[in-house]
């Protein structure tokens, strides 16, 4: 009996130490400031609350209270060691119900407009223009407005299933460190749904990738080696590659959607689902392939493990379908699929290029961390 007792008492120990709120880092580990950006539409010096802002949607990307029964926060699927997206090929959300696409990295929304909303009226023209901005977010684009898209994992009932959103609010209200992160952000401790979806967006805007080879080779600041060269020139010359992934620094936008032949019969319709269009049938936002060392498995469905295998379906993979793209189409049949046929060495050449797009510093940077620590 007295065992019992016990251990009933230490149970109930261990489930107040699990429940135990997460407690802050030190505040020097939580301060964030937004880099530089030279190219970021809204730095600092627009408004000089944005930092205070990003580090209120720091601490709330990580928020495990955001979900339903607090395990799962953004970042459970979104990890910053894989450039923010997951290792996983479907996520697992909610009492481990897994996600239906993969992933996708978060990563260079500098020039993404945080206030623009075309779900009425004509698209913005510059949505038009690849390489121009492009505010069409999920592998579908279904989302065109970054503050808006914040809540949708929240009650998405496979991701963070809170239902109603309207409950975050008293959750968050409850949690002590929350009035300090708001008050300083929006001088008002009040909680609204607004300003959770902003801060998330302010940091979300604030995670750019500055700090690969490719970035710095393009701003004349060291050279590829011969090999990481070539498979630059491969990509945008002898190979279709760079004209659909346009990679510009500081850019989120990468090239348009696009069926790439991944199926003979479509079982996603991808931007179809969305616009209707037969031509989208199977198509998927192309990536923009920044980080995409760390970003494996690759594709919407995480089907590929590796940079070869992805490079395989390019070169003898393509299945024919009836949206498939025209430039991964015979030259001469236009009912027949694109055979690449990469060699060995313009693959070794190829990925050694992939390579340099990787950022160290982005994906270890602490401003971009979990804040929390259980103890
Ligand atoms: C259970 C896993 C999971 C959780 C939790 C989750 N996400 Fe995601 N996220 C995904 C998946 C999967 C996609 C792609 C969905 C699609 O394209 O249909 C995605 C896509 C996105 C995108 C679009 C990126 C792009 O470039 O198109 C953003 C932004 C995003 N999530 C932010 C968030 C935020 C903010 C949170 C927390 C409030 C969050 N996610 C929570 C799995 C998750
Ligand atoms: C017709 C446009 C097009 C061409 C040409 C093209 N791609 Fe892609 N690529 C895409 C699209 C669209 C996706 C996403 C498809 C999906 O998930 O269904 C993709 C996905 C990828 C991915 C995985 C990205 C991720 O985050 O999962 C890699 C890597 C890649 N392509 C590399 C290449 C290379 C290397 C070449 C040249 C050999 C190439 N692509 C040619 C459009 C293209």
């Amino acid at each position: 009996m007295k065992k019992i007792h016990l251990l009933l008492l230490a149970s109930v120990c261990l489930a107040v130490a699990c429940i135990k709120e997460p407690v802050l880092n030190e505040t020097k580990k939580l301060s964030l400031n937004l880099p530089n950006q030279p190219d970021s539409y809204y730095d600092a010096s627009f408004d000089s609350s944005l930092n205070h802002k990003a580090q209120l949607g720091r601490v709330l990307f990580y928020e495990k209270q955001l979900s339903l029964n607090n395990t799962i926060s953004c970042g459970s699927c979104h990890k910053q060691a894989f450039a923010f997206a997951d290792n996983e090929r479907f996520s697992k959300g909610l009492e481990n119900k897994r996600t239906s696409r993969n992933s996708p990295p978060l990563q260079d929304f500098s020039n993404v407009n945080l206030f623009f909303d075309d779900a009425e009226g004509p698209p913005n023209p510059i949505d038009l223009l690849p390489g121009f901005g492009g505010n069409e977010f999920f592998w579908d684009g279904r989302q065109n407005n970054l503050k808006d898209l914040i809540l949708k994992p929240v009650a998405n009932h496979i991701e963070m299933g809170i239902n109603d959103v309207n409950m975050l609010i008293p959750k968050l209200n409850n949690l002590p460190y929350y009035k300090e992160l708001f008050n300083k952000a929006y001088q008002s401790e009040e909680i609204t749904l607004d300003k959770i979806s902003d801060a998330v967006a302010v940091f979300i805007q604030a995670m750019n990738t500055n700090n690969s080879k490719f970035n710095k080779v393009m701003f004349n600041q060291v050279s590829f080696t011969g090999l990481e060269k070539s498979g630059f020139d491969l990509f945008f010359g002898k190979y279709p590659c760079g004209s659909c992934h346009q990679i510009n620094p500081g850019s989120y936008f990468s090239g348009g959607f696009m069926n790439i032949g991944l199926d003979d019969k479509i079982n996603d319709r991808g931007r179809a689902a969305i616009d209707n269009n037969s031509f989208n049938e199977g198509a998927f936002k192309t990536p923009n392939l920044k980080n995409i060392m760390l970003t494996a498995p690759y594709m919407h469905d995480g089907r590929f493990n590796t940079l070869d295998e992805v490079i395989e379906h390019y070169s003898t993979g393509i299945k024919m379908n009836p949206s498939l793209s025209p430039m991964l189409r015979d030259e001469k049949d236009f009912n027949a699929p694109r055979k690449m046929n990469v060699t060995n060495e313009d693959k070794k050449a190829l990925i050694a290029f992939l390579n340099t797009l990787t950022d160290p510093v982005f994906v270890t940077d602490p401003k971009f961390s979990d804040p929390f620590v259980i103890n």
